[in-house]
């Protein structure tokens, strides 16, 4: 019998904003065994790394290893981080299809991350949409610290519209809004989302949760209710920003799938196959340094 209800895309960011922030470098076998697990749980969008500079983010410096060994199997997309367009060009010739430019609704975050004005940064992904485009390669916006920033405090919700609308203005094909920190209530992303739904209609942004004060599922909740369609979720609920101080795990794609599923969506994930792969990540976490 099919399945009538209607879906929820969930994009799976374990291998990059899982791992990012984890001091114990985990190998690229396990990298890649991780990612075969998320493919036989049903994920068919994961951010698998970033081409970001290696002595930013040591954790993802191989990204052109787990690129050349993962399988590339029919209805999976592989998207990355670019921070610029040196990182376009380390990601096109690893022959990413999708990549995320990353900027901030805060100054104070986007100067710590990436070293620049959020007005730099969107001067910076010009290019870098251009060329990805000219490429057929699909671009994904970030706008990060959409409720709270570690170092500017609390971020009005028409800050968040505005980097979206600039975003959207450089051409951008997908927004995504990160609760950076984690600290979002329903109410306040309620109010976000309203305000970004001016720019690109709500079943069009996607949602970026950090789950530090544990409140991210009723967040989700909140934005199903409102229209939102897509997520992005981490296995096992790891994850945080080394630029980001306080902020923990994202979303368990585990838990983002029951709520889906008891809210009557179907996100088209096995249940079983997800807790073997977060199981598994988990457990290459744990691994004694040296121990590979
Ligand atoms: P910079 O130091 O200002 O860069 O860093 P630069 O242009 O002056 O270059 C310095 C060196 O970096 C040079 O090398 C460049 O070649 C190299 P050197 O001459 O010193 O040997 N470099 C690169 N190397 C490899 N790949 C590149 C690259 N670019 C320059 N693409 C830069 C600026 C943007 C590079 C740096 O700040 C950076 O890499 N930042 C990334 C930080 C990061 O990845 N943060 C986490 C992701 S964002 C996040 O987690 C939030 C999110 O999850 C959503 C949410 O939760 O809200 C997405
Ligand atoms: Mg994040």
């Amino acid at each position: 019998m099919s399945d009538a209800r209607p879906t929820v895309a969930l994009c799976e960011v374990a291998p990059r904003d899982g791992l990012q922030n984890e001091a114990r470098i985990v190998s690229v076998d396990d990298k890649v065994r991780f990612i075969e697990l998320l493919i036989a749980a049903g994920l068919r969008e994961i951010e698998v790394t970033s081409f970001v500079s290696p002595k930013w983010v040591p954790q993802l410096a191989d990204a052109e290893a787990v690129l050349a060994r993962i399988p590339r199997v029919e209805g999976v997309c592989y998207s990355a981080l670019v921070p610029n367009e040196q990182g376009l060009e380390r990601a096109l010739a690893a022959n990413v299809r999708k990549v995320s430019v990353f900027t901030a609704a805060s100054e104070g975050f986007v100067r710590k991350n990436i070293n620049a004005t959020i007005a730099q940064s969107i001067e910076r992904f010009v290019p870098v949409v251009r060329r990805a485009h000219d490429a057929g390669v699909i671009v994904r916006g970030y706008v990060s610290c959409v409720i709270a920033c570690p170092y500017d405090g609390a971020i009005a919700p028409e800050a968040v519209r505005e980097v979206c609308a600039r975003l959207s203005d450089v051409g951008v094909d997908e927004l995504d809004l990160g609760d950076t920190i984690g600290v979002a209530t329903p109410d306040e992303i309620a109010r976000m989302l309203e305000s970004c739904a001016e720019v690109r209609a709500m079943h069009e942004l996607v949602l970026h949760l950090h789950d530090t004060q544990h409140r991210a599922r009723a967040c989700a909740a909140r934005a199903l209710q409102l229209g939102v369609r897509k997520f992005d979720s981490s296995a096992g609920g790891i994850g945080g920003c080394p630029y980001a101080p306080g902020a923990s795990g994202n979303i368990a794609t585990e838990s983002l799938r029951e709520l889906c599923e008891s809210s009557g969506y179907s996100a088209s994930l096995d249940g079983d196959a997800l807790g073997v792969a977060a199981r598994f990540i988990v457990a290459a976490l744990a691994k004694p340094i040296g121990g590979d």
